[in-house]
């Protein structure tokens, strides 16, 4: 499985790199629905707790289930395993299934403070900002209630494991912004996980949150996050400062989708394990989601999805051509607006025109990557 996507990744498209319509392989996602309650269009994602429903795995027979499985008392958990295994065997060597266990942050002081000053105030002023004087949301922590979210997290996956005999995820991967190094940690502690599969997460930068001008989408130097959970690995290559942040310009949808696809593709073509652990954010996991085909479900802090999917790898097609657009500028305000204005546009104090600069005291400018 390995050799097959490096392969792929190693020469066939550097050979053929620039060409407008290559023959290369590429990898085509979508959601295996009928599995969990998250894929049928009539949950509503709101007031769903994947807590009280067994993670969403709905209840029901499947083609790989024993004869008389009902009189061995295996759990819904143990009888989908078997039948991904039995995806996985009865498919040819170039479709691949995996589970992916999306989990979204806790609540952090970035939400808090979006909440206490309305959205509109949020973005126009104060997400530019490091924080107010009382909470710090640059990198944000996780506040109490984001802590007890992932504590919830944590207590679920030990009844799961312990009572449904839930697969423990084989691999795990986090977004290197620290509310999902914490997140990822509170959640996976203490747990009975098999020797074998230790929970060692691979930071990856594909999957920190969609990346606007709020100090909260800048992560912190790589030596700092190195020192919050020294055993876990970077992935190659990561640098110690972060090089695409800038403060001015902001990822659009097309561009963010293009990097979720990347950061799937890296670990569908390097990864063997069929459970995988994700630990990102609202925005990325939607852009995820919409990749994998998967309808919208906009995860509540500290929630998790199951997803089964389906990856088949095209070879010698031309790939299809994804276009994205360029980052774009963030009108911005210098000081708090007055009043929260709901029309999306900022209006700042007095006259005064919103700025599409970086203000000053909000970090560090990058270069700005389009
Ligand atoms: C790419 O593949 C298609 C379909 O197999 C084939 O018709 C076409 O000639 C190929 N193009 C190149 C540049 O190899
Ligand atoms: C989902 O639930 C929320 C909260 O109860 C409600 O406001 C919303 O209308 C529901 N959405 C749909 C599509 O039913
Ligand atoms: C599945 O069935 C069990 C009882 O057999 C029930 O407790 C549980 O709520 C059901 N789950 C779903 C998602 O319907
Ligand atoms: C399955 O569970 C039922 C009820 O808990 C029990 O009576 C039965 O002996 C169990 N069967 C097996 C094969 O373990
Ligand atoms: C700063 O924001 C937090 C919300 O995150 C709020 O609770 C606190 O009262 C604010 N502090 C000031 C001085 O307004
Ligand atoms: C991770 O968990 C360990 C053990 O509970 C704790 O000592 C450490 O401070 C945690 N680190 C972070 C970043 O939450
Ligand atoms: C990263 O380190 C540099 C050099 O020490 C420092 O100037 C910068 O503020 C740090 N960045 C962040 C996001 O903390």
């Amino acid at each position: 499985m390995m050799s097959r996507f490096s392969l792929l990744a190693g020469s066939l498209l550097s050979l053929t790199a620039q060409a407008q319509a290559q023959n290369g392989s590429y990898i085509q996602y979508s959601t295996v629905t009928g599995y969990f309650l998250q894929d049928e269009p009539s949950t509503n994602a709101t007031t769903f707790d994947y807590t009280s429903t067994n993670f969403g795995l709905i209840n029901r027979t499947y083609p790989s289930d024993p004869c008389g499985y009902g009189s061995t008392n295996l759990t819904q958990w143990q009888r989908f395993t078997r039948q991904v295994y039995t995806l996985n065997l009865e498919s040819p060597s170039n479709i691949d299934y995996k589970v992916l266990f999306m989990g979204r942050h806790g609540e952090g002081y970035h939400n808090a403070a979006q909440t206490f000053y309305g959205t509109p105030a949020w973005n126009c002023y104060w997400a530019e900002v490091d924080g107010n004087g009382t909470a710090i949301w640059a990198d944000a922590h996780l506040d109490p209630a984001g802590i007890a979210q992932a504590q919830t997290a944590n207590a679920f996956w030990a009844h799961e494991l312990a009572v449904q005999m839930i697969p423990a995820p084989q691999t795990y991967y986090t977004s290197p912004l620290y509310r999902c190094l914490q997140t990822a940690n509170i959640t996976f502690s203490g747990l009975d996980l098999p020797a074998s599969q230790p929970f060692l997460p691979l930071i990856k930068h594909g999957l920190r949150e969609g990346i606007s001008i709020h100090t909260c989408d800048r992560r912190s130097n790589r030596s700092v996050i190195h020192a919050a959970v020294p055993s876990w690995p970077f992935e190659p290559g990561f640098p110690e400062y972060d090089q695409l942040w800038n403060g001015v310009t902001a990822e659009t949808s097309s561009a963010q989708a293009v990097r979720s696809k990347k950061v799937l593709d890296d670990i569908f073509g390097a990864d063997p394990s069929t459970w995988i652990s994700i630990t990102s954010h609202s925005g990325e996991i939607g852009s995820i989601l919409s990749v994998l085909g998967h309808q919208p479900f906009s995860l509540n802090t500290g929630a998790v999805i199951p997803v089964l999917v389906r990856a088949e790898t095209v070879k010698e097609q031309p790939s299809p051509t994804t276009s994205s657009q360029p980052w774009t500028v963030s009108p911005h305000c210098t000081s708090p607006p007055l009043t929260s204005i709901n029309n999306g546009a900022c209006v700042c104090q007095g006259s005064a025109m919103p700025v599409t600069t970086t203000l000053p005291g909000s970090g560090p400018t990058y270069a700005a990557r389009v």
